[in-house]
């Protein structure tokens, strides 16, 4: 049965009304990409999808066109209009699909979280089921209400589960069940088990695992939980355990590598087989803060390398003092050091990283989800940097380079002595934990994201 046709079907014709963003919420772009793109990436590489199509809301269908033939997704085939309902949406796909046999998995675009094990569970079962849904268990009691707000059931949770997608089929049977359905004048339904199950009903439906993460965004709070969820996403690839893969070939140039963090990315970058330049002020005198000072430093390392892979920006400065008691200057350099600066290495680094599909490194610190007393500038400049490395990578989703942001819990560099004295040893990060999992990130291809570095996880 392996040579089954598989069609994943992207279902992305709603307006998300309830999100209530303005534009259709497939569209709204979390880590550097629309959502319909997240769960576009998923069903591309996963090995047992044959074809994609996504069906897409009419109004707004040119805003995926460029992804047809852009080289990102083999697998994608066609972009079509959906209908005025989900169902009508699910019905215009099967028009366009041909086989009886052919295994069809309808999924929400707004399920970006899908992963190869529903994914391979789902066109599994079609071997041995017609119809297939993605279920998990309900956490919550599900209580039945009348008009009254009164209560008139309550179904014992235990075999409760709440509906997810892929829901997944032989076409001939889904086919058949519309077609039934398309009788009934008093047809409704939300999804297409449910089309299945009242129009089709000695056709028994199995039901795989779904997960917590394969959410569907829905309401204005799932846009912050997937934002997370991203974000612990790109964390764990980058910390999976194991050695550095080898970086013999790659360009690394290091701002600021001259002591802490920065310097242990030269040291490691170099044992890994990289060229890496570094600069600073007190090795090379380069002010980064300056972008003639900046410009130059990525020449002299391109003339050498003839290329650039990689810029990894680690100078920074952190002042501990109350605002007003903090004079002018310190305030300008805080701010010229932590965020003009990065900004400046950006901008300069984009035209060499474009001829390598390259990647920017940028440093944040936790303080950057909420500004800390007597270090406000720093805190703010930080939160400056993860929104630099948001919008940055939004700008370049479409030139392949790539722009990432470290997060380090406290991390026992000179930097941080300074500031705020001797610390207990088993509380800091070494800063050569830090320096493995920046270079590590540069062999995962994520961009926008925050890389958390915790204790624990070192
Ligand atoms: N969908 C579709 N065609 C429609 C309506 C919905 O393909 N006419 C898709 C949505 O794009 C989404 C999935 O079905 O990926 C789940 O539907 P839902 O969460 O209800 O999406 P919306 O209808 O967009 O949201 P809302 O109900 O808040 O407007």
């Amino acid at each position: 049965m392996n040579n089954v046709h598989t069609v994943a079907v992207v279902l992305a014709g709603g307006i998300g009304a309830r999100v209530g963003l303005g534009i259709p919420k497939q569209l709204i772009k979390i880590a550097g990409k629309a959502i319909v793109e997240h769960t576009l990436e998923a069903l591309d590489a996963s090995p047992d999808i044959d074809e994609v199509i996504v069906m897409m809301n009419a109004a707004t269908i040119d805003e995926l066109s460029h992804l047809l033939g852009s080289g990102r997704f083999a697998k994608l085939t066609r972009i079509l209009p959906g209908g005025e309902t989900r169902n009508d949406t699910t019905r215009l796909a099967i028009e366009a699909i041909e086989g009886d046999d052919t295994k069809v998995l309808f999924h929400d675009a707004v399920r970006p979280f899908i992963d190869d094990r529903i994914i391979s569970d789902c066109v599994r079962a079609l071997d041995d089921y017609d119809a297939v849904d993605t279920a998990v268990p309900s956490a919550d009691t599900i209580i039945e209400v009348d008009e009254r707000q009164h209560i008139t059931g309550i179904p014992p949770r235990s075999r409760l589960r709440r509906g997810q997608t892929p829901q997944a089929f032989r076409l001939g049977v889904i086919r058949r069940a519309y077609e039934i359905a398309a009788e009934d004048p008093d047809f409704t339904a939300t999804d297409d088990c449910g089309v299945v199950f009242t129009y089709l009903p000695e056709t028994p439906i199995y039901v795989v695992d779904g997960t917590a993460e394969n959410m569907k965004v829905t309401e204005p709070i799932d846009i912050h939980i997937a934002d997370k969820l991203f974000q612990l996403q790109s964390a764990s690839l980058s910390l999976d355990g194991g050695d550095l893969a080898d970086l013999s070939g790659k360009a690394i140039v290091v701002f600021g590598g001259s002591y802490g963090i920065g310097a242990s990315i030269v040291v490691q970058a170099r044992e890994h087989g990289a060229r890496v330049r570094e600069f600073s002020r007190s090795t090379t005198g380069t002010d980064v803060g300056s972008p003639k000072a900046v410009r130059k430093a990525l020449r002299a390392a391109y003339e050498e390398f003839g290329r650039i892979d990689a810029v990894v920006m680690t100078a920074g400065v952190l002042n501990i003092a109350p605002l007003v008691e903090t004079p002018k200057q310190e305030v300008k350099r805080t701010i010229r050091t932590n965020l003009l600066a990065p900004a400046t290495v950006a901008r300069e680094a984009f035209p060499y990283l474009e001829e390598t599909g390259g990647e920017v490194v940028l440093f944040t610190s936790s303080s950057y989800t909420r500004g800390r007393a007597g270090y406000s500038i720093y805190s703010a400049t930080k939160a400056g940097v993860v929104n630099l490395t948001q919008a940055l990578s939004e700008e370049w989703a479409e030139s392949g380079v790539r722009i990432n942001c470290v997060n380090p819990q406290r991390t026992a560099t000179p930097m941080r002595t300074a500031a705020f004295g001797e610390e207990p040893e088993d509380t800091l990060l070494d800063p050569d934990h830090v320096a493995w999992v920046t270079l590590r990130m540069l062999t995962v291809p994520v961009t926008g994201q925050v890389i958390n570095v915790r204790l624990h996880d070192a």
